[in-house]
C-alpha cells in the first residue's frame, strides 16, 4: 500500500490492477443492464435526421443508408438494447462487406440513452460493491485520513457512452487555483466492460493534479510578498509533465485526483503500445478507417462506473458549492433525492463516512 500512495502523491493517479474480483464485476454489470432496462424504453432511436447527419450520407454508404432508412418504415426504429443493436447492424455490415468496426460509429450515431443515476452507495446490489472495506480503506489509505466525505457523485454512470476526447480537469475551481495543497477528493473510476489489451483507456497528464505554470507561480510570489495573498505551492511543481496511457481491465480499480488533467480516451498502438499520442491525433484512429488498422480494436461496450470521495476541506467545499450551480449536473442530484433519509445518513456514518448532501439538496427545493 505505502507505494500505492507513493505513486499517487507524485503522478495523482494509480490503478489497482484485479482489484475486484470476478463476482463483483458480474453483479456491477449485471444490475447496470437491469437499471438500463427499467430506465430507459430503448437505447438507440434510429431516423431519417441521424442517418442524413451522419457519414451514412456519403455516396459511398449510399445502400447501407437505404437498407437502415427502409427498417425505419418511414418513421423510426427504437433498439432496447447493446446486444440487439449489434444483432441488427452486423447482417447488414457482412452484406455491404463493411469492416466490424462500423459498428461502433453506427453506435455513436444511433445511441440514445447512456446515463444511469442510480447511485453506487444506495443501490443495494451497487453498494455491496462500492461500499465496503476494501473500497473506503484505498480511499482513506490515499487521503491518510479515516474520515471520508461523500457528497453524491458516484454513478453506475455512462453506459457505453460514445467516446469523447479532449483535455480536461474533474475539479475546474480548485484546478485554477494552482495550489500544492494535498488531495482532498478522489475518483474511483472501474470500467467494467473493458479489456486492457485493447484501445479505450483513460489518459492522463502525470503530476498535472500539482502544477503551476512558472509565469504564474512568480505572480503569486510577488502577490505574497507585496500583498501578502494566499500562497500554497512549492517551487517543485513546475515540472515537465508527460501524459501516460492507463488501460483498464475490468476488474481494475482506477483513482485520480480530479484536479489532475485527463482525455477520457486512449488510443493502443498495436507496434509500440507504450507511446502516447495527442487526443487530436487519435481521433482519426476512431473515426474513418486510417490508420485504423495500427491500433488494437476498441473497447466496445465501454462503460464506466464511478466513486467520487473527498476529505473535509475547504477546497472540496468550494468545489462542492461550483458543483451545486452547474446546470449539467442538475439532473443528477435531482435523481438523488431519496439519499436525503436518516437511513442512508446512517448508513454511511456506520463506516464513519460524513454526507454532504449541499448539491442534492440545492437541486431539490
Ligand atoms: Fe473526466
Amino acid at each position: 500500500m505505502n507505494n500505492i500512495l507513493k505513486d499517487f502523491k507524485k503522478n495523482g493517479v494509480v490503478k489497482l490492477k484485479n482489484f475486484f474480483t470476478e463476482q463483483e464485476i458480474d453483479l456491477l454489470s449485471k444490475r447496470a443492464e437491469e437499471l438500463a432496462n427499467k430506465k430507459f424504453e430503448f437505447l438507440y432511436l434510429i431516423n431519417k435526421s441521424k442517418i442524413n447527419g451522419s457519414f451514412l450520407s456519403k455516396p459511398r454508404f449510399e445502400s447501407i443508408k437505404n437498407e437502415i432508412l427502409e427498417s425505419c418504415h418511414d418513421n423510426e426504429l427504437k433498439i432496447k438494447s447493446i446486444n440487439s443493436f449489434v444483432d441488427f447492424i452486423q447482417p447488414i455490415l457482412k452484406k455491404y462487406s463493411l469492416k466490424n468496426y462500423f459498428i461502433e460509429e453506427l453506435h455513436a450515431v444511433f445511441c440514445e440513452n447512456h446515463e444511469i443515476h442510480d447511485d453506487v452507495l444506495f443501490d443495494e446490489v451497487l453498494s455491496s460493491v462500492f461500499f465496503t472495506d476494501k473500497v473506503l480503506n484505498v480511499y482513506r489509505e490515499l487521503f491518510q485520513s479515516d474520515k471520508l466525505v461523500y457528497f453524491g457523485e458516484g454513478q453506475i454512470g455512462n453506459y457505453n457512452k460514445p467516446p469523447c476526447f479532449g483535455w480536461h480537469t474533474d475539479d475546474m475551481p480548485n484546478y485554477k487555483e494552482n495550489t500544492s495543497e494535498k488531495t482532498f477528493q478522489i475518483r474511483g473510476a472501474v470500467f467494467y466492460h473493458s479489456e486492457d489489451v485493447n484501445s479505450g483507456g483513460t489518459k492522463f497528464l502525470h503530476g498535472s493534479h500539482y502544477y503551476i505554470r512558472p509565469s504564474k507561480l512568480v505572480k503569486k510570489i510577488i502577490k505574497k510578498i507585496l500583498w501578502n495573498k494566499n500562497f500554497n505551492n512549492t517551487i517543485l511543481n513546475t515540472r515537465i509533465l508527460l501524459a501516460k496511457n492507463y488501460f483498464p481491465g475490468r476488474r481494475d480499480f482506477i483513482l485520480w485526483d480530479k484536479r489532475i488533467m485527463h482525455s477520457p480516451w486512449a488510443v493502443k498502438l498495436k507496434k509500440c503500445p507504450w507511446l502516447n499520442l495527442s487526443p487530436s491525433i487519435e481521433k482519426y484512429f476512431i473515426q474513418g478507417s486510417f490508420p485504423r488498422f495500427l491500433a488494437e480494436k476498441n473497447s466496445f461496450p465501454r462503460s464506466l462506473g464511478n466513486l467520487d470521495i473527498g476529505r473535509q476541506s475547504k477546497a472540496l467545499d468550494a468545489y462542492v458549492e461550483f458543483t451545486s450551480k452547474r446546470n449539467d449536473y442538475e439532473d443528477n442530484f435531482k435523481n438523488k433525492s431519496k439519499l436525503l433519509s436518516q437511513d442512508f445518513r446512517s448508513k454511511l456514518s456506520s463506516k464513519n463516512v460524513i454526507f454532504n448532501d449541499y448539491c442534492i439538496k440545492n437541486a431539490t427545493t
